[in-house]
C-alpha cells in the first residue's frame, strides 16, 4: 500500500476556480475538481474541450491564469503569481508526447524518478526492476527503448511514472496511438495496478470504454468545463444535462410536452409517454430514452422503424427510427428483425429522464 497517497489526510489533488486564458480565449472555465488519496478520475470529453490543458496545469507544465491547485496538500499553483516547477511537485506522468529517454537502457529510464530523488544506486535498481515486473517487462530491462514496441515504450513510461509512489499520476490519451485489442488488455491492467498501489491517478481520454475501465469516477469535460462528475454507471442513470446525455450517446432525445393529463406527449405526434405524468413540471421539456430503457416486446405500447440489423455475434443491434420525432436509437435484441418493418417496443418508464429548461 502506498503511504504517500492513500493514508494521506490530503486531497491527491485540490483545483479550486482554475481558469486557463490563450490571449483572448478561454480554455478553461473554473474548474473545481477534488481527487480522494486513491482514487482515480478520468477525464473524459471531446477533442479540443481542455484536458490537456487541465492537465499540463497540474503537471507544472503550463501556467494557470487564475485559480488555486495543491497536491497532496502542498500549495503548486497560486492564480497567476505562483507555479511550482514540475519536478518540485513530484508527480508521475504518462504523455504521449513525454516519452521514454532513447539514450537510457529501460532500467535507467525507469530508475530516473528515483535519481532525482537520491536513492542509491543499489536502492535504485531493485525499485526500478520491481516496477518492471509489475509491468511485465523485468526481462527487457537492459534493453533500449528503440528495439521495444509500441505498447511495451508505453509500459516502459508507466513503470517510471510508478516507481517513485507519487502522490499523484496523470495519463494523457497514453493508449491511443495503440490497436484496440492492446488498448483494452492495456487499460484494464493500469487500471489493476493503480488500483493495487493504491496511487490516485487523472486519466485523460477521449474513449468512453477507456474512461469507465480505469476510473473511479468520471469528469465529462464539455467546452472547458466540468460538466458532470460521478461513478460510471450513475453518469448513465442521471445524466446532469442534455449536453452530457448527447456526448455520452446513452439514448434518444426527443423534444416535446409535458402534460397532467396526458404524460410526455412528442412535438411531432406518435410517441406517448403517459407514465411520465406528475413525475415533471408541466411545459415543454426534452426526454432522453436511453438505449438500456427499450426492448422489443410484441405487446409494448411504443412502434419504431428497423433502419438497420446488425448482427453481433452474440447478439443483434437494432437500429430503430421513433416516430415522427426524427430521433434513432440503437437497442439490442436477441433475434433479427426485418429492415424497414414497424416493431412494437415496451419502454422502462423508471428510466427515462425529462430535461426542462
Ligand atoms: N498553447 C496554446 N495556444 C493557443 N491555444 C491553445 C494552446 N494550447 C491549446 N490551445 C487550445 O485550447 C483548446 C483546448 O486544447 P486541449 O487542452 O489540447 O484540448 P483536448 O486535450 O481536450 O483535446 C483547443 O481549442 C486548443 O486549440
Ligand atoms: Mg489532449
Amino acid at each position: 500500500m502506498n503511504k504517500n497517497a492513500a493514508n494521506s489526510p490530503y486531497f491527491a489533488l485540490h483545483a479550486e476556480r482554475i481558469t486557463k486564458s490563450f490571449g483572448e480565449t478561454q480554455v478553461l472555465r473554473t474548474i473545481d475538481l477534488n481527487l480522494a488519496p486513491g482514487e482515480v478520475v478520468a477525464l473524459l470529453g471531446p477533442s479540443g474541450c481542455g484536458k490537456t490543458t487541465l492537465l499540463r496545469i497540474a503537471a507544472g507544465l503550463l501556467p494557470a491564469t487564475s485559480g488555486q491547485m495543491k497536491i497532496a496538500g502542498k500549495q503548486v499553483v497560486d492564480g497567476s503569481k505562483f507555479n511550482a516547477r514540475p519536478e518540485q511537485r513530484g508527480i508521475g506522468m504518462v504523455f504521449q508526447d513525454y516519452a521514454i529517454w532513447p539514450h537510457l537502457s529501460v532500467l535507467d529510464n525507469v530508475a530516473f524518478p528515483l535519481r532525482m530523488r537520491k536513492l542509491g544506486r543499489k536502492a535504485r535498481e531493485t525499485r526500478a526492476r520491481e516496477a518492471l515486473d509489475r509491468v511485465g517487462l523485468v526481462h527487457l530491462a537492459d534493453r533500449f527503448p528503440g528495439t521495444l514496441s509500441g505498447g511495451q515504450q508505453q509500459r516502459v513510461a508507466l513503470a517510471r511514472a510508478i516507481v517513485a509512489e507519487p502522490p499523484l499520476v496523470l495519463f494523457d490519451e497514453p493508449l491511443s496511438n495503440l490497436d484496440r485489442e492492446l488498448r483494452e488488455g492495456l487499460a484494464l491492467e493500469i487500471g489493476a495496478l493503480l488500483r493495487e498501489l493504491g496511487l490516485s491517478a487523472i486519466y485523460v481520454t477521449h474513449d468512453q470504454t477507456e474512461a469507465f475501465t480505469i476510473a473511479d469516477r468520471v469528469a465529462v469535460m464539455l467546452g472547458g468545463e466540468i460538466a458532470q462528475i460521478a461513478a460510471p454507471e450513475e453518469l448513465f442513470a442521471a445524466p446532469a444535462s442534455v449536453e452530457v446525455a448527447q456526448f455520452l450517446n446513452i439514448g434518444a432525445l426527443i423534444d416535446g410536452q409535458v402534460c397532467a393529463a396526458r404524460g410526455f406527449t412528442c412535438a411531432h405526434d406518435h410517441i406517448n409517454l403517459p407514465g411520465l405524468a406528475g413525475n415533471s413540471p408541466e411545459g415543454p421539456a426534452r426526454i432522453l430514452i436511453p438505449r438500456t430503457a427499450v426492448r422489443p416486446d410484441p405487446h409494448g405500447p411504443l412502434t419504431a422503424q428497423v433502419l438497420r440489423c446488425q448482427f453481433q455475434g452474440d447478439r443483434y443491434l437494432l437500429h430503430l427510427g421513433l416516430g415522427g420525432a426524427g430521433a434513432s436509437l440503437v437497442c439490442p435484441a436477441d433475434r433479427p428483425a426485418i429492415v424497414n418493418s414497424q416493431i412494437p417496443l415496451s419502454i422502462d418508464p423508471d428510466r427515462l429522464r425529462v430535461f426542462t429548461n
